[in-house]
């Protein structure tokens, strides 16, 4: 079968892209969509059973820090584009232990821009590539290096204000830094070797799929399991919550309309302190669980604060909405009590992903930060 298009989805086993990769499969029957990750302890092909068998779909296990590796399958396979979400993604991790960071979402990232560049450069194409440029130029179908990243590049906020794309860069962990690094060497190939890139930087995701290491979800899980909920120093410091398909909707967007070389804020004007939202989450649970009013709030646990823990993020999401017509979907209310109930209804998901390694990974963080209550 040929398809109008052939794109690479990295990280497309995790959260985030696991959405995304279910999105593209099942939207566009007409285009190849092959899933790259190298299935760390963040990434699950359980989060994309659904969508397996579809004759659209390809999974590779691979590293994208592996330089030749990464050359070998753009040779062979001739992307037209790529969604790079491959990424280690969480904040505390990068504090105990950043040189993953640094492999993956800054060498991980060049690897894949140089291989982009080698096959997408007109001097590199065979006869075969220039009549499939020529057919894709007709069809309007460009070539695409559509690189995902976070709103933490910007750092940290006091109460007011909002970050703009034009905000500038300072990026506070290892995480952010990495990620930064990322946004800039995506940039510098966009000026410096024409490459088609666009970038979105999103604020905080929740919802079905997100490993019980991230702020939500481990809440859920722990109020499940009658545990202590952590709450890192006084649970004041502020994010801005978006419900996944949320996001994966606007990369769809993005993907299909956002400018070349342009960069777009995406985020839900949605923000909450911390402890509010653990609040409101007890609210839920103890509703959905049958417990009595109050239950649930007395496992909040204060605990030692992150290192260089960022007050607040905050997006201006206007110039999405503006330019392209994305607006976020649900409540955050809604979106919560969806993901509640899709936790609950997954129970061996959740099994699985906390068993084994990553269980006693969190058990070692929580008894760490115990010991230091502020
Ligand atoms: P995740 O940790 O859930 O998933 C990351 C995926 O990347 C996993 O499937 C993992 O196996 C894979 N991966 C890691 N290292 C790899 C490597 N070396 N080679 C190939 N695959 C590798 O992350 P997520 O929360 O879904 O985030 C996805 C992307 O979105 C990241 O780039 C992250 O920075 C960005 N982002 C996340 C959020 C959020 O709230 N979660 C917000 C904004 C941006
Ligand atoms: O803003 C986008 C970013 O959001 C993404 O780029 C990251 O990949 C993603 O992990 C997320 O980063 P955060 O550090 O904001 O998310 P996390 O869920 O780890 O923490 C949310 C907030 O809750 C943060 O202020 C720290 C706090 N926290 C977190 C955990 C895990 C707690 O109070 N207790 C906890 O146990």
């Amino acid at each position: 079968m040929s398809f109008q298009r052939k794109i690479l989805i990295t990280g497309g086993a995790g959260f985030i892209g696991s959405h995304v990769v279910r999105l593209f499969v099942n939207k566009y029957p007409q285009y190849l969509i092959v899933n790259l990750d190298k299935l760390t302890y963040a990434g699950n092909l359980e989060n994309l059973k659904d969508v397996e068998h579809s004759s659209n779909y390809h999974f590779i296990k691979g590293d994208i820090v592996d330089e030749s590796f990464v050359l070998k399958l753009f040779n062979e396979h001739r992307f037209d584009s790529v969604i790079h979400l491959a990424a280690e993604s969480h904040v505390d991790r990068s504090i105990v232990s950043p040189t993953d960071f640094i492999f993956t979402n800054i060498v991980g990232t060049v690897n894949l821009l140089n291989a982009a560049r080698k096959i997408w450069d007109k001097g590199n194409l065979s006869n075969n590539d220039l009549k499939s440029v020529e057919r894709e130029k007709k069809n309007s179908v460009p070539y695409r290096f559509y690189h995902i990243s976070t709103d933490e590049v910007y750092g940290s906020l006091n109460e007011t204000g909002h970050f703009t794309e034009s905000t500038p860069y300072d990026p506070r962990s290892p995480y952010s830094a990495s990620k930064a690094a990322a946004d800039h060497l995506v940039r510098a190939y966009a000026h410096t070797y024409k490459l088609p890139v666009v970038i979105t930087n999103c604020s905080n995701n929740y919802g079905p799929y997100q490993f019980p290491e991230k702020l939500i979800p481990l809440a859920i899980n722990n109020i499940k399991n009658n545990v202590p909920v952590p709450v890192y120093g006084k649970g004041e410091n502020v994010r801005d919550w978006l419900w996944v398909e949320d996001h994966a909707a606007a990369i769809d967007l993005v993907f299909h309309e956002g400018r070349t070389g342009a960069t777009y804020n995406i985020g839900g004007f949605n923000e909450w302190k911390n402890l509010d939202v653990i609040r409101l989450l007890c609210k839920i649970m103890d509703e959905k669980l049958g417990l009595e009013v109050g239950k649930s709030e007395q496992l909040i646990t204060f605990v030692k604060d992150r290192a260089g823990h960022d007050m607040r993020y905050a997006i201006d999401s206007s110039k999405i909405s503006k330019e392209l017509g994305w607006k976020p979907s649900l409540t955050f209310e809604e979106g919560l009590s969806k993901t509640v109930d899709w936790y609950l209804a997954n129970e061996e998901w959740l099994q699985h992903v906390t068993s084994g390694a990553n269980h006693k990974y969190n058990q070692q963080q929580y008894h760490h930060r115990k010991q230091h209550v502020r």
